[in-house]
């Protein structure tokens, strides 16, 4: 299992999400950061950071792992220098708390009774990487 982690532009995270959903991969976490690329402390003191969004996925294979990367990195990478960064750390454990189910079962979303209620969803797999 891997955490993909994502900074970038907050102009872009429509399409990003909309791509992760074309590429079955659902389960995200986002939040506004500040940061720098670059130093973020120079002779005059702190520079201006920079506002981005932070995008965390877990997802349980290699092959969502690479598909969610390309999912940021086709939205992304157009704006030029500070586009953005993104990295991977490996996951040791995940539980779903209402289930208790982990790992992979955990990233799994198969529950019928929620099929039922996104009856219009994009979706028809039984198995997604990260829900
Ligand atoms: N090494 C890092 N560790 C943690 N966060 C980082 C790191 N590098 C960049 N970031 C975060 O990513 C944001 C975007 O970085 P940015 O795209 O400017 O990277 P860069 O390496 O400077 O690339 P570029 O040359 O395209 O500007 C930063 O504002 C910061 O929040
Ligand atoms: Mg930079």
């Amino acid at each position: 299992m891997y955490q993909l982690t994502a900074i970038f532009n907050r102009s872009c995270l429509s399409d990003v999400l909309l791509e992760l959903k074309e590429r079955a991969i659902e389960g995200v976490t986002i939040s506004e950061v500040i940061g720098k690329g670059g130093v973020a402390f120079d002779d005059a003191g702190p520079v201006e950071l920079d506002e981005n969004i932070r995008l965390d996925i877990v997802v349980s294979n290699e092959l969502f792992k690479e598909a969610a990367k390309e999912a940021i990195r086709c939205n992304t990478r157009d704006l030029g220098k500070g586009s953005g960064k993104m990295w991977v750390t490996p996951v040791l454990e995940v539980e779903r708390i209402r289930t208790g189910e982990t790992n992979e079962a955990a990233l799994r979303h198969n529950d019928s009774d929620e099929r039922a209620l996104h009856f219009d969803s994009y979706y028809t797999a039984i198995d997604t990487p990260a829900s």
